[in-house]
């Protein structure tokens, strides 16, 4: 039994391709068939496999149907969470989401969710990803200090579901936290956030989150281990489409 962990499959059964990078990079190539082998081997009845956002596409439901029957078709329990490309998933009508997938796919939003003895918290998360404006070198001077503005109330608005879904967990009795954003949990300008600041508040152990493609994005934010939890991208062109195994 083990608990795994995903992101960015960006599925296009039914929908046009939206990424240059899916057409033209190798790791791209072929990835629905390689990661549904790579499943196929790894992930056993009684795993749980969590993916991290974005993973369709299709604008609405009606073109994300193959794409969630091939989720659905791998192996173990799978759990997904919000990215910012799942339009089909409209963060108030999660539950009628979880109605019409009941017993096949768990979408998790503003709650939580249960491995073991640890509760899975997750939200989409926001982070501020400019324009920044850089200077003949490359390096940053500035960036749109609008669209930083708009980026805050993003965050603010993520920051409280992500509360709501410890809170409920911790109301529950859970002590042991995972916590699951699509987004990094700091920009490219922060040591830290608001999301690392939670994360340590209540105790969580891991903070898994995506979203970063191509090599000069895989650094964006925290890896590894900082005051007491361990950060991890998993975005699937990092990962070569391997999941990540969190938990025994
Ligand atoms: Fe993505
Ligand atoms: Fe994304």
């Amino acid at each position: 039994m083990g608990l795994y962990a995903i992101g960015d499959l960006h599925l296009h059964y039914q929908s046009p391709l939206k990424s240059k990078r899916q057409l033209t990079e190798k790791v791209w190539k072929n990835h629905e068939e390689k990661f549904r082998s790579i499943c196929a081997r790894k992930l056993a009845p009684d795993d749980t496999l969590v993916l991290v956002g974005d993973h369709s596409w299709g604008r609405n439901m009606s073109e994300c149907e193959d794409d969630l029957r091939y989720i659905e078709e791998l192996p173990g329990r799978k759990i997904l969470t919000r990215g910012n490309h799942d339009m089909f998933w409209d963060a108030g009508k999660t539950e009628q989401l979880n109605e019409l997938f009941a017993g096949r796919l768990r979408f998790l939003q503003n709650s939580y969710d249960s491995y073991r003895d640890y509760a899975l918290v997750a939200t989409k998360g926001h982070c501020f990803e400019g324009p920044f404006y850089l200077d003949a070198r490359g390096r940053i001077i500035g960036w749109d200090e609008e669209a930083e503005e708009k980026s805050k109330k993003l965050v603010e608005r993520e920051l409280q579901r992500l509360r709501l879904s410890f809170e409920a967990a911790r109301a529950a009795g859970y002590r042991k936290y995972i916590v699951f954003l699509h987004y990094p949990p700091t920009s490219i300008l922060e040591e830290g956030s608001g999301f690392t600041e939670m994360a340590e508040d209540y105790g969580a152990e891991q903070l898994i989150y995506a979203h970063c493609h191509g090599e000069r994005r895989f650094h964006d934010s925290i890896e590894g281990e900082r005051n007491g939890v361990l950060y991890r991208l998993v975005s699937g062109d990092y990962l070569k489409w391997q999941p990540v195994k969190l938990l025994d």
